[in-house]
């Protein structure tokens, strides 16, 4: 396998904005393996419906987060996902040496979104750990409309009342962002959205 890209702008924007936005990113060839999976899953009713907060607080409020979810395994890896770990493992490694970030470790997602759905105003860090230092999230629908909506809505880093980017989940493009510092919404969808979502991870403090 190639060497995956690593765009000059992607250190700039991240320092800068706190996110970074490319379809070019993660190789079509793994968004397509990705696709398949996922729609593997959701044949056999494997994804379920995905909960907020954390511990006993942990429930199921499609008011405010409408998907279904279906954690990857590492361990477990299915043959469709061999070349993403790879792809990921060689692209932490670069985020590491350019960001001087100290990513030990990820948790990655399938996620459904089924029409009407959509994910309120969050960030991704929980209270009570900061482990996750960066969020990523490949989107993996065909032939995508802007009618459809179900984009991701990203806050701006100093101001959160401020839209920084609102971005459609159109097949291989990749948002990351910072998990600590970057608010963000999935605005109600119309037609099933589907993405690989997840977190890089730093080691507890
Ligand atoms: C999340 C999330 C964004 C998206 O799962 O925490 O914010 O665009 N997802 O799916
Ligand atoms: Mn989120």
């Amino acid at each position: 396998m190639n060497a995956p890209l690593f765009p000059t702008d992607l250190v700039e924007s991240l320092k800068t904005k706190g996110w970074y936005a490319s379809s070019d990113l993660v190789p079509q060839t793994i968004a397509h393996q990705l696709r398949e999976q996922l729609l593997i899953h959701k044949n056999q009713q494997t994804l379920k419906p995905a909960q907020i907060g954390q511990g006993e607080n942990k429930k199921a409020r499609p008011d405010i987060r409408g998907d279904s979810i279906l954690w990857l395994e590492p361990e477990k890896k299915q043959v469709l996902e061999d070349d993403f770990f790879k792809w990921l493992t060689e692209f932490k490694h670069l985020l590491n040496q350019h960001l001087l970030m100290n990513l030990t470790s990820e948790e990655l997602h399938y996620a459904l979104y089924p029409p009407g759905a959509g994910y309120q105003k969050h960030r991704d860090c929980f209270a009570t750990s900061d482990q996750r230092a960066l969020s990523f999230v490949l989107y993996l629908n065909n032939d995508w409309n802007s009618e459809d909506m179900g984009q991701i809505v990203l806050y701006n880093e100093v101001n959160p009342e401020v839209v920084d980017a609102q971005i459609s989940p159109t097949f291989a493009q990749c948002v990351i962002f910072l998990s600590a510092s970057i608010f963000h919404e999935v605005i109600f969808t119309k037609a099933e959205r589907i993405s690989v979502t997840g977190w890089l991870k730093k080691p507890l403090p």
